[in-house]
């Protein structure tokens, strides 16, 4: 009998602390032994001039999501997982939702259902809190328990945003379960009143989505996460950084030594508020909050993550199609910008517009580039070194990737639900030819072959600390400050 299931030959493997020549061996899943050379195995996979990386986790992704209107994203668990492995994607974290008045748990079966039923990735569960009632506070002790260990909380849109008052209340209860929070950082009464104003001016069209969202708005909501976050002693996540305004708020916290970190997304990296100003309502595919900025501030967003200030690349992937019912382009109706579903399609396209524009040009090298898409994610969801590492005894969720190869984006390559690509068209160079998920090969040249179900609920430890290097700071699953 073989000693591995599969060995994985001839690659170079981007560890994330080095890249290295050698053969990996898996059995039951997981990675069993890193070697010069695994001559006995099952099954070989030949990846001689190609790397192997981690399997991508990304840890903001908004999938089969019901919303408050009775709607749900067309993005369902089993296109969004084909999509997923497409793009070299094998874990996510996606959000359970919450609406004013309800309790968690109906949110919680539904959200386990669509997941369980169908899911072919891997995937765990942020909770969205819009409204933190005693009686749903008091729910989170029971999603800890299950190894659901982060709340979402957004600063605005309706109904969602919560107040100063009623966010305190959030990260309170999440200091005393032990979870992390991550914070949708915009200004809500900021952003009604400019959109007010360009309604009433007779502005509508998608480019005044940017108009209403200036990065002040950002900035501030950003500021007063932080203060916040530091007067109950909370870590946070500030989810999609869209500008060094922003950025330097989390830099400063960081070099004060508070627990925050920062995550941003491609679209902030390689799109602009000038893809809303299309002929016709087309602008409203490229809409996404915070909006996209312009050229100048993508160059420092990238900056921030060369400093380490942003340490995780999220897509905020977001199933709303243009055409259709529910899609962006409002059915035909007459539509203003203020009702355009926000949001955008990402989850293939973020690793290998990663690498495109940061390994192959030269912003990045392979180790930030394997932090940035699946290591500090891991760590800071508390899934590390199950996920996003190739050691010993973690699982063998790996990705053959050709540094080489370049495609130029289409729709179609996306593999997802939605009928559009914010990014068709962009060249990218590097590409992934072959995902395995534990072990099992889901995506070979493009084809995808796993079991929907087959994904597994991936119960979370207590988030890292990661220093805004990335480098981990006090070890693992110590908890970092003292629970009252
Ligand atoms: O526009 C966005 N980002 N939509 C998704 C929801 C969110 O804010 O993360
Ligand atoms: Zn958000
Ligand atoms: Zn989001």
């Amino acid at each position: 009998m073989a000693t591995y299931d599969l060995a994985i030959r001839g690659g170079t493997v981007a560890t994330g602390q080095g890249a290295i020549r050698c053969d990996i061996g898996i059995r039951d899943g997981r990675i069993a032994a890193l070697a010069e050379s695994i001559p006995e195995a099952a099954r070989v996979l030949d990846a001689t001039g190609l790397l192997v990386i981690p399997g991508g986790v990304d840890s903001h992704c908004h999938i089969a999501q019901a919303e408050a209107n009775g709607t749900r994203h067309e993005e369902s668990f089993a296109t969004a997982s084909h999509s997923a492995f497409l793009g070299g994607t094998t874990s996510v974290v996606t959000f359970i939702p919450h609406v004013k008045g309800s309790a968690l748990a109906p949110h919680v079966a539904d959200a386990e259902a669509q997941a369980s039923r169908e899911s072919m990735m891997d995937y765990a569960f942020h909770q969205i809190i819009a409204d933190p009632t005693e009686a749903v506070l008091a729910e989170i002790p029971g999603l800890v328990a299950k190894g659901i260990r982060s709340l979402k909380v957004f600063l605005t849109y309706e109904p969602l945003h919560l107040s100063d008052g009623e966010f305190l209340k959030v990260l309170l209860a999440a200091r005393r379960n032990g979870c992390l929070v991550t914070v949708h950082c915009e200004n809500f009464d900021a952003i009604s009143w400019r959109t007010q104003a360009l309604l009433d001016a007779g502005l509508t069209a998608p480019k005044y989505h940017a108009w209403s969202r200036p990065p002040v708005v950002e900035r501030e909501a950003t500021h007063r996460a932080i203060a916040l976050a530091e007067l109950v002693d909370q870590p946070i996540q500030v989810f999609h950084v869209s500008c060094a305004e922003a950025a330097e708020e989390i830099a400063r916290a960081q070099a004060r030594g508070l627990k925050v970190w920062g995550e941003t997304c491609p679209q902030y990296l390689t799109l602009t508020a000038a893809d809303m100003d299309r002929p016709g309502f087309e602008g409203a595919k490229w809409m996404c909050s915070p909006s996209p900025r312009d050229a100048a501030e993508q160059g420092r967003i990238w900056e921030m993550i060369q400093r380490g200030t942003l340490g995780v690349v999220s897509s905020d992937h977001c199933g709303f199609s243009y055409e259709g019912e529910a899609g962006k382009a409002m059915n035909g109706r007459d539509a203003v910008f203020r009702d355009i579903p926000n949001g955008i399609p990402g989850l293939a396209a973020r690793m290998p517009i990663l690498f495109s524009e940061g390994v192959a040009k030269g912003r990045i090298g392979l180790d930030e580039f394997v932090a940035l898409t699946s290591a500090n994610a891991a760590r800071l969801m508390g899934l590390y070194p199950r996920k996003g590492a190739i050691l010993p005894g973690s699982d063998a969720d790996l990705v053959l990737w050709d540094p080489t190869r370049t495609q130029t984006l289409t729709n179609a390559m996306m593999g997802h639900a939605i009928d559009y690509t914010p990014f068709e068209g962009l060249e990218v160079t590097g590409w992934p030819v072959a995902t395995l998920r534990r072990g099992e090969i889901v995506m070979q040249d493009g084809k995808v072959q796993a079991e929907p179900g087959s994904g597994r609920f991936l119960p979370r430890g207590l988030y890292d600390y990661i220093r805004p290097t990335g480098r981990l700071a006090n070890g693992f699953d110590a908890a970092p400050w003292p629970v009252a």
